[in-house]
């Protein structure tokens, strides 16, 4: 198996990276590893599978990444993820929200290092793929050096080679999961810490990453780079990535990219999907630029259009080539 390049990932995303996303992402660069949205393994087990797990090619590489504390499970669910063809399986350590601490799984678990590694080992010796893991830096009141480098230690003994942080602290109890992304300082030096203690392992670093010298700055002291916002909301940051972390100039512009999704989008609508579960992810595909807003209120009025309307669409593309373009895109 060839190594996976994970020096710049896109953070998984709940409500945001599903598949759709993903291919649109992936449209605009060619050398991002890109992640799932969490899923329970309850759900790829008892689920519909295939709704929840299929996905196109072009979107590779691609992890998935998982929800839960069951090591039978766990395992199962890395063995199907195989099958359907993801190039890594991530266990999820770092979600605070109320209703996955209550299923014990997510931010809770750091504070159960042994039963991490029990599962995190179930999951290695299920499957060939590589298992990573991705966590916070603490939880509650604990934000501490030694705590941290021996739950990676934990981590690291299960057989895990790539360990995600995010550089904040959980709060597990009294901040909402928007909150937890805000208010719990930003701690890179504790990952840099990390990283020079464990020089045997992938770190990837994450957390308010949102220009290219940050990302090059990090990279003289870690393995890689996840972000999630600075990308969800403006998805052409990726070509900046592209131009100047992978020194890759052949990045499409904005009106190829949506051309391209335009006939994604008819291929997907005549297997059924709607046509604004795939041009949601686009909303910010203009940020920053002049014009913009017409953007996002085009996408507005129109998205939610039923998809016998799906001319409407294309009429987006004409906006954006025809008459428009010199204001959308100055
Ligand atoms: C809308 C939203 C959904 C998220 N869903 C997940 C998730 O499913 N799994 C996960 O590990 N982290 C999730 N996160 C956290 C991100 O992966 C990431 O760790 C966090 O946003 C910090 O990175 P950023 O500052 O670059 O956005 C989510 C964050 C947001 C904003």
């Amino acid at each position: 198996m060839s190594k996976l390049n994970r020096k710049i990932s896109m953070a998984p995303m709940m409500d945001c990276t599903d598949r759709h996303d993903r291919y649109f992402l992936r449209l605009i660069s060619k050398n991002i590893f890109l992640y799932s949205e969490m899923i329970a393994t309850g759900t790829i087990i008892h689920g519909d599978r295939k709704k929840i797990l299929e996905f196109n090619e072009f979107e590779k590489p691609v992890a998935l990444q998982l929800g839960g504390s069951d090591k039978k499970e766990l395992a199962e669910s890395c063995k199907i993820a195989e099958d359907y063809g993801y190039d890594e399986i991530n266990l999820n350590l770092g979600c605070p929200s109320k209703k996955v601490q209550k299923n014990k799984f997510g931010a809770c678990l750091i504070k159960e290092p042994d039963l991490v590694a029990e599962c995190l080992s179930a999951m290695v010796h299920s499957t060939k793929l590589p298992v990573t893991a991705k966590t916070r830096i603490g939880f509650d009141n604990v934000e501490d050096f030694d705590y941290l480098n021996s739950f990676i230690g934990k981590i690291k003994a299960a057989g895990v080679k790539t360990i995600i942080l995010h550089a904040r602290k959980a709060i597990l109890k009294g901040l909402s999961p928007k909150e937890n992304l805000k208010i719990p300082k930003i701690n890179y030096p504790m990952v840099y810490d990390i990283k020079k203690s464990n020089p045997d392992i992938e770190i990837i670093i994450n957390g308010a990453i949102t220009n290219t010298d940050q990302i090059k700055n990090h990279l003289n002291k870690v393995d890689g780079v996840m972000i999630g916002r600075a990308i969800y909301q403006s998805p052409y940051f990726l070509a900046d990535i592209e131009k100047e972390i992978f020194n890759n100039n052949d990045v499409l512009s904005r009106e190829a990219i949506v051309e391209k999704l335009v006939d994604y989008v008819d291929m997907e609508v005549k297997k059924g999907t709607r046509v604004n579960q795939i041009m949601r992810h686009t909303v910010g595909l203009y940020h920053g630029q002049r014009g913009a807003g017409k953007w996002k209120r085009y996408l507005s009025d129109n998205m939610m259009a039923r998809d016998s309307d799906f001319q409407k669409v294309k009429h987006i593309l004409d906006i954006v080539q025809n008459n428009e373009k010199a204001e959308m895109v100055a």
